[in-house]
């Protein structure tokens, strides 16, 4: 009965771990799809209605492309335009993660 109790605990933690693990990995997409998505788009490429009553950039665009990653770093942190700022739901952890996953979509 006490080694099942250890196995089990010792399958938990490797579950938690893998888990952990994963996010670190995706969540730079993860942060993106549930916070920049319904604006930017999931391909980066806002629908166009939205684009133009928001003013939003496609990520691929000539002035998107130009921005240095501390520029949209400020920008998200801080907001822009009719952008929110998002420092006070996200870290600064998660605002360069999700940055470097936007800067995959510039391309
Ligand atoms: C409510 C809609 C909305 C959401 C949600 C949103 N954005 Fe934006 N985003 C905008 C708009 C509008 C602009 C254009 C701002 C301007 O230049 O006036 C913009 C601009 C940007 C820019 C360019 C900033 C610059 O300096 O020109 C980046 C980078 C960006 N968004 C990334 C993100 C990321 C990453 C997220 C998620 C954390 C996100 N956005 C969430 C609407 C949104």
């Amino acid at each position: 009965m006490k080694n099942m109790i250890r196995t089990l605990l010792v399958l938990a933690a490797g579950v938690c771990l893998a888990g952990v693990m994963g996010f670190a990995q995706s969540s730079g997409k993860a942060v993106y799809q549930a916070h920049c998505q319904m604006c930017h788009g999931a391909s980066g490429i806002p629908n166009p209605g939205m684009a133009k009553m928001m003013g939003i950039p496609a990520a691929n665009s000539a002035a998107m492309k130009k921005l240095t990653p501390a520029q949209m770093f400020a920008s998200v942190k801080n907001g822009k335009g009719k952008m929110m700022a998002f420092k006070s739901q996200l870290t600064d952890a998660q605002i360069r993660a999700t940055v470097a996953y936007f800067r995959t979509l510039t391309k």
